[in-house]
């Protein structure tokens, strides 16, 4: 099954402290978002990429777009305040129907072999997000002291992609911003709603280039894998 991907990248970037939108960052002399974009670029299964980007950023984004020869972005749709509206936006401006992954511009190792165990899972069950298991032990605290150790065994950090039916997704969406219900990714919309939401299991190299040290760990994972490759 294809599917369509919205990437939201209309962020600031203010963890990162770069002085600019971390996007544009270049790790291995490539800017991040190209690294995103690539991996969706070369995967057989994507139909096409709706990019979500600051209008103040735009045309930067396609000469990007024409330089590195990123073909399938067949939209370039103007974000959000938060990045619920950017993908919401996203989800309003692309055809109807189908499978629809939501990816976070900032997350350039996801590989396609868990893309598309993602992409099956949606397809057969309706909403599906990447997750790993919490390597850490996690506690509950208030006002610095410890309250409850959670069990981990029960405890997964989720990712981006993430995976749905369009048309559930976008309803979810309208219902959220008609009820105020916030959150940070999208399965938490399909949760407010009321449907269920199923877990494949990824990888640790899938990080979100969040703040400063992750430029670091992100270099490690590039020449990690060209050394793999040979
Ligand atoms: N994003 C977006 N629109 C927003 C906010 C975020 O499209 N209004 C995107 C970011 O560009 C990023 C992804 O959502 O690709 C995940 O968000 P995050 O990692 O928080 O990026 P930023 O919001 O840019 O960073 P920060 O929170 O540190 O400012
Ligand atoms: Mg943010």
């Amino acid at each position: 099954e294809k599917y369509t991907v919205v990437i939201p990248a209309a962020g600031q970037g203010k963890r990162m402290n770069a002085g600019m939108n971390k996007q544009f960052i270049c790790m291995d002399h490539i800017p991040l978002l190209i690294h995103t974009l690539r991996v969706f670029e070369e995967d057989l299964l994507c139909r096409s990429i709706v990019l979500v980007v600051n209008p103040d950023e735009r045309n930067a984004v396609a000469e990007l777009l024409q330089d590195y020869n990123i073909r399938k972005v067949g939209k370039l749709v103007r974000g959000g305040k938060e990045r619920q509206q950017s993908v919401y936006e996203g989800l309003k401006a692309m055809e109807e129907g189908g499978i629809v992954l939501v990816h976070d511009g900032a997350r350039p190792f996801i590989d396609h072999s868990i893309i598309h165990k993602l992409v099956r899972t949606a397809g057969t069950k309706g909403a599906a997000t990447v997750a790993t298991r919490v390597k850490d032990t996690i506690k509950q605290v208030e006002a610095g002291q410890v309250k409850a150790t959670v069990d981990r065994s029960c405890l997964w950090a989720v990712q981006t992609p993430q995976a749905f039916r369009h048309t559930e997704l976008l309803e979810a969406h309208r219902k959220a911003e008609i009820e105020g219900f916030e959150a940070t990714d999208d399965a938490s919309i399909i949760e407010f709603v009321g449907a269920p939401v199923y877990i494949v299991e990824g990888d640790y190299e899938n990080i979100k280039i969040t703040t400063p040290e992750d430029i670091v760990f992100g270099e490690a994972i590039i020449s990690n894998r060209k050394e793999e490759q040979g």
